[in-house]
């Protein structure tokens, strides 16, 4: 079993990736994800604010880097962003990301209550959205 090194966690409806709206999310499953991002990653999804905000906390206690897709929670969890906050103020990474392009959107998707704790933020490049952000973690980690 190769060693955890970065926790990729995604948020509601992002269990449904591949048949959701794949004209804005793509064709890809969380499956096809996993299997992109490869070994010492560990791809979590849930639909629940509780568990994201309970695997932040797991973050921080095993000293763990974070990508994170908070899906619709990014415009409106104020909880999850206090959980965020954590991970950088544990000298941790944190990158937000999205597939697609949230300010190209509708008016609800342009603020984020995530991006001001984050380290930074890549979007709208669907997978490689993960990718980018996995090689800025590993860069800054190695
Ligand atoms: C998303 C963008 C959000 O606005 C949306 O609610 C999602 C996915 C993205 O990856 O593009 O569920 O985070």
């Amino acid at each position: 079993m190769p060693v955890t090194t970065v926790l990729v966690l995604n948020g509601p409806n992002l269990n449904r990736l591949g048949t959701r709206e794949p004209d804005i999310y793509g064709t890809g499953s969380l499956d096809d994800l996993r299997a992109e991002l490869g070994e010492g990653v560990d791809v979590r999804q849930t639909n629940d604010e509780a568990e994201l905000i309970g695997w932040l906390h797991e973050a921080v206690d095993a000293g763990l880097p974070v990508i994170l897709n908070p899906a619709a929670f990014t415009h409106y969890s104020y909880a999850l962003r206090d959980a965020a906050a954590l991970v950088p103020k544990a000298g941790l990474l944190l990158v937000e990301v999205h597939l697609s392009n949230p300010h190209a959107r509708e008016e609800f998707r342009h603020r984020s209550v995530i991006s001001a704790v984050a380290t930074g933020v890549i979007a709208g490049f669907g997978f490689d959205s993960y990718r980018l952000a996995l090689d800025l973690v590993r860069r800054r980690l190695g």
